[in-house]
């Protein structure tokens, strides 16, 4: 079992989708045991992306996520980093897998309205940046975790 960190981005929010977007989550089985809304400051959002820092598109990637209120999760699963990326497909919609998030929902890398941690030790430092421990509810039991995982 593995946690990792999701992001709905503002223009996902703005555009309605984040119930639609949680239901994916949901129903692929993944266990949220950490889910809040909140807008992020530059200092926090320079720190959520700072491998990024220096890049072209940085400052356009800092200007759009601190737009507006982001949702902000942690999910648990088998080999939930990777299992979150493939569903949310490839960061350029446009080669993204049919059926995936983002070539579902999304239509340039600007405006990809998610966001997945991409390894185990990424998500193990956002999830700290944006939960305090206490604010998680990791030993919940799902009734339904024999039918999705056989456990
Ligand atoms: P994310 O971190 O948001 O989940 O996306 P990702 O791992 O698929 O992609 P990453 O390389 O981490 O890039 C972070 C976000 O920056 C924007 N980006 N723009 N113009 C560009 O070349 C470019 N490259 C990346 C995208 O919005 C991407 O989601
Ligand atoms: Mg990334």
């Amino acid at each position: 079992m593995q946690r990792t960190f999701v992001a709905i981005k503002p223009d996902a929010v703005q555009r309605g989708l984040i119930g639609e977007i949680i239901q994916k989550f949901e129903k692929k089985g993944f266990k949220i045991i950490g889910l809040k809304l909140l807008q992020l400051d530059r200092k926090t959002a320079e720190k959520h992306y700072e491998e990024h820092v220096g890049k072209p598109f940085f400052e356009n990637l800092v200007n759009f996520i601190t737009s507006g209120p982001i949702v902000a999760m942690v999910l648990e699963g088998v080999d939930a980093v990777n299992a979150v990326r493939k569903l949310m497909g490839a960061t350029n919609p446009v080669n993204a897998d049919v059926g995936t998030i983002r070539a579902d929902y999304a239509h340039t890398m600007e405006r990809n309205v998610v966001h997945g941690s991409d390894s185990p030790e990424s998500a193990e430092r956002e999830i700290a940046i944006f939960f305090d421990e206490p604010e998680l509810v990791p030993g919940w039991k799902r009734d339904l975790d024999e039918r999705f995982i056989g456990a």
